[in-house]
């Protein structure tokens, strides 16, 4: 007698967003990648990706503006992608609810292909490896294996090669969102230029950060934040300067602007003191909005 299976026909998928704790920029490679050295972080500002079988495929957005719509959406792309690669599946309508933001350094788009990937892959009855799932997603975009796997975890090569970092401690932090996105190739490209133009500072050695979370401590994991993007942000953004002043004035432990920017995660010693930290950044008229957010956050994952 044949097996009957019963694959469910919508399901639904929450991913973290990501800030790097730690992220070193090496040169410009012959493909335009850069060679770095990041300490992905996942936070629980999440989004939620509902995928249903349909006649063809379509992507819909709540929550924000700005998100690509189209053959342009990484989401889509995604299920496109694992149906050319697995020759499974068909069209599949996407429902996006966003709370990372759009073109903010937190990996919102690669959040979403990772979500896709699950969904789908839930969706078709396919079995794949993390490994496979990983691989598949490292073609959709650098930080899509990190938004699969979750946690803290050192990123190599372009930030698709993973190696997790056993750091538990709860971090907690305030996010202060602003007015505009940045392009990330804009901000590689700026730090390309700086760097031609005058000595650019750089970040120190990665196991400051490593030691710090191993510690749990978030006064050290606080003073070992680092992003050699950061002077590349504030560049195209100046205004970055006095949120990271104001974050560090409100209580902070220590700030960063996340990836390519330009989010700024602003550590904060518990709970309470981001709740406070918060209220403060708020009315300081430094961003367009705060969230509060903790880590490590799991990776994408199925809720429905
Ligand atoms: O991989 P992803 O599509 O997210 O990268 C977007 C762009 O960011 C790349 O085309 C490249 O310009 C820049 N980038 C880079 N080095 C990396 C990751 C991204 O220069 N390691």
């Amino acid at each position: 007698m044949s097996r009957v299976l019963h694959l469910p026909g919508r399901v639904t998928v929450r991913v973290p967003g990501k800030i790097n704790l730690y992220l070193a920029v090496g040169e410009l490679r012959d493909d335009g990648y850069h060679d770095l050295v990041t300490v992905f972080h996942a936070v629980d500002l999440c989004d939620e990706l509902t995928v249903t079988n349909a006649p063809r495929h379509t992507v819909h957005t709540q929550g924000a503006v700005g998100v690509p719509a189209g053959a342009k959406n990484l989401a889509g792309a995604a299920a496109r992608l694992l149906t050319r690669r697995t020759r499974a599946g068909g069209p599949v309508a996407i429902e996006i609810t966003k709370q990372i933001p759009v073109a903010g350094g937190m990996a919102g788009g690669s959040a979403d292909a990772a979500a896709a990937l699950i969904g789908c892959a839930a969706l078709w009855g396919l079995e794949l490896s993390r490994d496979q799932m990983s691989e598949i997603g490292a073609e959709l975009g650098s930080d899509v294996p990190f938004a699969l796997a979750g946690g803290t975890a050192v990123g190599t090569g372009r930030g698709e090669r993973l190696s997790p970092v056993l750091a538990r401690t709860p971090l907690h932090w305030v996010l202060a969102l602003a007015d505009s996105g940045l392009s990330t190739p804009a901000v590689f490209a700026e730090l390309d230029r700086l760097r031609a133009n005058a000595e650019t500072p750089r970040v120190g050695a990665v196991q400051e950060m490593l030691t710090a979370l191993t510690s749990g401590d978030p006064k050290a994991v606080g003073a070992a934040l680092g992003n050699d993007l950061q002077a590349a942000a504030i560049s195209l953004q100046p205004g970055l300067r006095r949120t990271l002043r104001a974050g560090i004035a409100a209580g902070a432990l220590g700030g960063v602007v996340s990836g390519s920017g330009p989010t700024v995660a602003l550590l904060c010693a518990d709970q309470a003191a981001a709740g406070e930290v918060a209220a403060e950044l708020a009315g300081s008229g430094t961003c367009r909005a705060v969230r509060v957010a903790a880590g490590p956050a799991p990776g994408a994952k199925l809720i429905s």
